[in-house]
């Protein structure tokens, strides 16, 4: 059976600290938490008769881990791996793993703005698009190109 936008959740992934969003660095991250964040999610993907399964892990094991669940029940992949993006080989390559499936990564902060290690990430190898200093709404612009990217038609504007 192909999944569609209405019988597969997209999964939006969290990584290391984002747990801690609206308390840590508010000048960087802003104030909205990651409650918001995945309510935002949920109404964006919603408006496109989808759903999502939001987690947030400060553990790249269990990062890879759902990842791999996604590769078999999910229609695509939100993902921030916050500080694992600069770091994560094994990221990367669960998201290789995931053929065909949309991913999209996002970063809260402009990455290219701030310091040199944050410029490289190894998940935009695989990433099908990255929105990189839109702050929260970088998540609602993510579920929407998602939505694009497998439901064609339902979404021209
Ligand atoms: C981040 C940027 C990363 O460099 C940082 O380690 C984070 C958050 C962002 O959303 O801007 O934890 O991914």
């Amino acid at each position: 059976m192909p999944r569609t936008l209405a019988t597969a959740p997209i999964m939006v992934l969290n990584g290391p600290n984002l747990n801690l969003l609206g308390k840590r660095q508010p000048e960087i991250y802003g104030s909205d938490t990651l409650a918001d964040v995945e309510a935002l999610c949920a109404r964006t993907a919603e408006a496109h008769g989808g759903t999502v399964d939001a987690r947030q892990s400060n553990h790249e094991g269990e990062l890879v881990d759902w990842i791999q669940e996604a590769r078999q029940g999910h229609i695509g992949i939100v993902i921030n791996p916050g500080a694992y993006s600069h770091t994560s080989v094994a990221i990367l390559d669960a998201l290789h793993a995931c053929d065909g499936m949309p991913v999209m990564e996002v970063h809260l902060s402009n990455i290219h703005r701030r310091e040199e290690f944050r410029h490289h990430s190894y998940v935009s190898r695989r990433a099908d698009g990255v929105i990189a200093g839109c702050g929260i709404q970088g998540y609602a612009f993510a579920i929407q190109r998602i939505a694009a990217l497998v439901a064609p038609a339902e979404v021209q504007v």
